[in-house]
């Protein structure tokens, strides 16, 4: 079939390169056309992991092209994939100016019985906007609406398009029922799920999908702070709850808690849609409070493990929103930057991807190439981003280099196992810390090794 997408971020992109490597014939155009020149010479605007080499054998087998000329790129087109972006407002809005502005020219150049898809995530109605567009704009344009929402990763985009746990399909008539199903035919027979209804309901159910996960991550977090006054261990709660189906273990995971592009707007825009319709849904507020408060928490735990922060230098390691990716944006690793800078600490941060980015995002922060740079004269180091690379450090020589030996895991990275006897004050999230016996009790009663357990915690708020 005939593909054209609008919008060639990492939705867009990402649809383009699925949809060619199942054999349609794709064209994705976008507004900026630095980003098209990139994409024509193969190069990705992003790091998303496979995607540069897949997107190198779709256009090199000639199934995949890019443009800026959305008129020509649309005159062809059996379905049009909407993948523009959808940014928060101050209010947590959703601003929908760019779905307004692809509708009118998918009205204007469009051909007839055009099926028009969203991809992008909007509040529940926004394809009635779209609809009404293209029927003022369309001079008789006949067309299908329909909504097709992504359940994409960062990082494990490519993965998630081609093996999904669900296509979800909102439509209104029988002819985009059928393209649809004739656009994803090999990954239906393949085994995917499919998932047939109304359009508001497809696009209501993915500010739901990112909203719950939000919920469950949020969730985890107020249970750490409880965890660390009960002298327990959240990650252990979370496997124990999350042994139980009806739970789930994913997304249980405490810490700085979420961000990128996706869960706080996405929050917010269903928080915003609620409260039009009169329900101000006050569990997404505290969900975004809780998440903000876990920020806070870490920043409060460095303090008090430091006592004054004026001075002090600080290593965090990780900056990206997540490991495997290198997007910055909403990260907490970086709000925790800015805390701590703001509170009088000279902040150094380290991330295999994301270092560039990041210090276009807080130019005060300090970059170092390695770990072990960052570490050097640290008097802590903060887990940002749980990335692999950070499992294995190394802390006999993370000790030579660091002013003091500390760490605060706000990611639960690191196995606590390995602070007993290493010198380190090892300070995790929701779990009981690991610190140093002090040097003048000689040990235990008898004179033997100190205890090997985890110290009892002190509060730190
Ligand atoms: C998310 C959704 O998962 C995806 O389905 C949707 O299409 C887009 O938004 P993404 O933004 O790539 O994807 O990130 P995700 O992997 O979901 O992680 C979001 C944030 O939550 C990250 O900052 C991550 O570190 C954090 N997180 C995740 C936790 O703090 N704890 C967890 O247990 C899980």
């Amino acid at each position: 079939m005939k593909v054209t997408v609008i919008g060639t971020g990492h939705v867009g992109l990402v649809t383009c390169v699925t949809f060619a490597s199942i054999g349609h014939d794709v064209i994705g155009t976008d507004v900026d056309s630095e980003k098209i020149e990139l994409l024509a010479r193969g190069i990705s605007p992003f790091y998303e992991a496979g995607l540069e080499e897949a997107m190198h054998t779709e256009t090199s087998s000639g199934r995949l092209a890019f443009t800026v000329d959305a008129p020509s790129a649309l005159r062809e087109a059996e379905v049009v994939f909407i993948c523009v972006g959808t940014p928060a407002r101050a209010d947590g809005e959703a601003n929908l100016v760019a779905m307004e502005q692809t509708a009118s020219q998918i009205a204007r150049h469009a051909q007839d019985d055009v099926v028009v898809v969203e991809k992008s995530t909007v509040p529940a109605g926004t394809a009635d906007r779209v609809r009404t567009t293209l029927q003022r704009e369309g001079k008789g344009l006949r067309f299908h609406m329909a909504s097709n929402p992504e359940f994409l990763r960062e990082g494990m985009a490519i993965h998630d398009a081609l093996e999904p746990d669900r296509i979800v399909v909102g439509v209104e008539s029988a002819r985009g029922l059928d393209v649809l199903r004739r656009l994803y035919a090999p990954l239906l027979e393949a085994g995917a799920p499919l998932i047939v209804t109304d359009i508001r309901t497809a696009e209501l159910a993915k500010h739901a999908s990112n909203a719950f996960l939000a919920l469950k991550i949020s969730f985890a977090n107020a249970l750490a702070r409880v965890c660390e006054h009960a002298d327990a261990d959240v990650t252990t709660v979370a496997d124990i709850m999350g042994a139980d189906p009806r739970i789930g273990r994913a997304f249980l995971d405490a810490g700085l808690g979420y961000g990128g592009y996706c869960f706080p707007k996405d929050v917010a825009a269903l928080k915003h849609l609620s409260e039009r319709f009169g329900y101000p849904f006050p569990l997404l507020g505290e969900v975004e409070r809780v998440n903000d408060e876990a920020v806070a928490a870490i920043a409060a735990k460095v303090r008090e493990a430091l006592w004054n922060l004026e001075g002090k230098r600080i290593a965090i390691l990780g900056l990206a929103f997540k490991p495997d990716t290198d997007d910055v944006r909403f990260s907490p690793a970086l709000a925790l930057a800015r805390l701590l800078l703001a509170a009088g600490a000279h902040v150094v941060g380290c991330d295999p991807r994301a270092a560039s980015g990041a210090k276009e995002e807080v130019p005060e922060l300090e970059l170092a190439n390695d770990v072990y740079e960052a570490a050097s004269g640290a008097h802590a180091l903060v887990i940002g981003t749980d990335w692999t690379e950070f499992r294995g450090l190394q802390l006999a020589a993370l000790r030579e280099v660091m002013t003091y030996p500390l760490i605060v895991d706000g990611r639960n990275l690191l196995d606590p196992s390995d602070f007993v006897g290493s010198g380190f004050w090892y300070y995790p999230t929701g779990r009981p810390p690991v610190i140093p016996e002090p040097s003048r009790s000689g040990g235990g009663v008898d004179g033997s090794e100190p205890a090997s357990a985890p110290r009892q915690p002190t509060p730190l708020w």
